[in-house]
């Protein structure tokens, strides 16, 4: 059966079950996961300077780091091993660029999935009316598959280049202190990548998610349905118009009587209209 009978015969919430739904709500749920883990990312290092002159070491020199990665503007204070002095030291390299466009790339790809969502569940008959919005949707998901690839590989590549530079190992050969062979440096520990790592798998997830979703989004445009229009969508509009309005009418007179009823004025008019309005009565 062709996907776009499918959705047309299925019920609003129904549409989730089909793989362009059900994905689109994976792929908000995996950007997400994909920029909270990058774009909330902190991590701590921890280097020691034991000085020749032991008064002026620093076993436990804490360097605290996170998202966008400037690293050339994260400093910290490291003994000079002289005279008590202390300098300011900075980290290599600045990460900004992969990672907010890794973290722009999540956001959008999460507001448009989410809103794509939303479509299909209340407008897909108007979505489907007009066969440029599919074709708009398959334009985009194109668009967003390729970027998911492009800005995972920019940021796995980052991230490894990140490891490197706040390695405490590496980090170390920035103070200079260390460079003297009487003073001993190490390292305490390193920051941890759990997060970090999450973010690239999540965004590999994401490419194949909508790499995989062009085919189904790519079942809904003209181009597939060789300009066919289904005509089936009409009895679902129909459904979806007229199912509140007697509702809403019953809503309002019931409030209008409720109104009137505070004052007291007729209550034995009232009693005898039955219903909601004399359960009121005997408030
Ligand atoms: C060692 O460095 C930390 C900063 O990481 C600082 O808070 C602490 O006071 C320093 N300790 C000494 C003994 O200078």
């Amino acid at each position: 059966m062709d996907t776009a009978n499918q959705l047309a015969s299925v019920g609003t919430f129904q549409v989730l079950k089909l793989p362009l739904g059900f994905i689109r709500v994976l792929e908000w749920l995996f950007a997400i996961f994909a920029f909270a883990t990058c774009g909330g990312y902190s991590g701590q290092l921890r280097v020691s300077v034991d000085c020749m002159e032991k008064a002026s070491s620093n076993l436990s020199i804490g360097i605290d780091f996170g998202y966008p990665f400037r690293l050339h503007q994260v400093a910290f204070e490291a003994p000079m091993c002289e005279a008590m002095r202390r300098e300011r030291v900075f980290l290599s390299g600045d990460y900004s660029s992969s990672a907010e466009f890794f973290v722009t790339i999540a956001v959008f790809s999460f507001l448009y999935s989410l809103v794509a969502t939303v479509v299909y569940i209340f407008y897909l008959n108007k979505y489907r009316e007009n066969s440029q919005r599919p074709l708009i949707d398959f334009v985009v998901t194109v668009v967003f598959s390729f970027m998911w690839l492009v800005s995972s590989s920019a940021w796995a590549k980052a991230l490894s280049d990140v490891k490197v530079a706040t390695d405490p190992d590496e980090v170390q050969l920035l103070i200079p202190a260390c460079k003297d062979p009487t003073n001993k440096c190490g390292s305490v520990h390193g920051p941890g990548w759990s997060g970090l790592n999450t973010s690239v798998v999540f965004g590999f997830l994401n490419f194949v998610l909508w790499a995989g979703n062009i085919w189904f989004v790519f079942k809904e445009t003209s181009w597939h349905k060789g300009g066919s229009r289904l005509a089936s969508s009409a009895p679902d509009k129909q459904a979806g118009t007229f199912d509140q309005q007697p509702y809403n009418q019953g809503s309002f007179d019931q409030s209008g009587s409720y109104s009137t009823q505070g004052s007291f004025d007729q209550p034995s008019e009232y009693s005898q209209v039955g219903g909601p309005t004399s359960y009121s009565n005997q408030m």
